[in-house]
């Protein structure tokens, strides 16, 4: 039986090798993101349970004084309160939304579903681009594709109310698309 050349690589075959080379890759990709501030917004349906799938959902998430005013983006969690004439569902979160200000007027919202399969996207560990961990796609603050992204088109922006914006008040339309395609279309 022929041994293995000094030169040739060796295989991790010793399970606590593997497991310590699993641990390392794990905390090298987690590295590779930084955890964003999250608040919660709820949407209330006035709808049974599953009615979800293709609304629109209105939705409260911020003032525009709790948005940092350098720009950096804040994680919102969007939470369907569902009620119908006899009954109050529990909450469920039904998404997430980066809010960006940009500057004393305007914000800018973006779901944070990744357009390519629908992973969470994250900030990455510079601070200066929005991340997907999935397959590596990495997203400008303008929600633009950067570099070799695989996913086939930006993230998905999404409207803010501008009437209630003067006000202060961040409502956002909350919508979900298909993931995996060049155009943005709603689900
Ligand atoms: S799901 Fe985001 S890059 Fe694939």
């Amino acid at each position: 039986m022929n041994e293995p050349l000094p030169s040739e690589p060796i295989e991790p075959d010793d399970p606590e090798r593997r497991q310590f080379l699993e641990k390392t890759a794990s905390i090298v990709l987690g590295s590779v993101m930084v955890s964003v501030p999250v608040g919660a917004g709820v949407a209330t349906l006035l709808a049974p349970l599953g009615s979800e799938k293709g609304a629109r959902l209105k939705v409260r998430l911020a003032s525009v004084a709790e948005l940092p005013s350098d720009g950096t983006p804040k994680l919102y969690q969007v939470v369907a309160e569902r009620k119908d004439a006899w009954t109050k569902y529990p909450n469920k979160p039904i998404g997430s939304v980066f809010l960006r200000r940009i500057d004393e007027g305007k914000v800018l919202a973006f779901n944070s579903s990744c357009p390519h399969a629908g992973c969470s996207v994250d900030i990455d560990s510079s601070g200066s681009a929005f991340f997907c961990p999935c397959h590596a796609s990495s997203f400008d603050f303008d929600g633009s594709t950067q570099g070799k992204s695989v996913s086939p088109r930006g993230l998905d922006q999404l409207e803010v109310d501008p009437d209630l914006l003067e006000n202060g008040e961040v409502w956002v339309t909350f919508v979900k698309f298909k993931a995996g395609v060049a155009d943005k279309i709603e689900v």
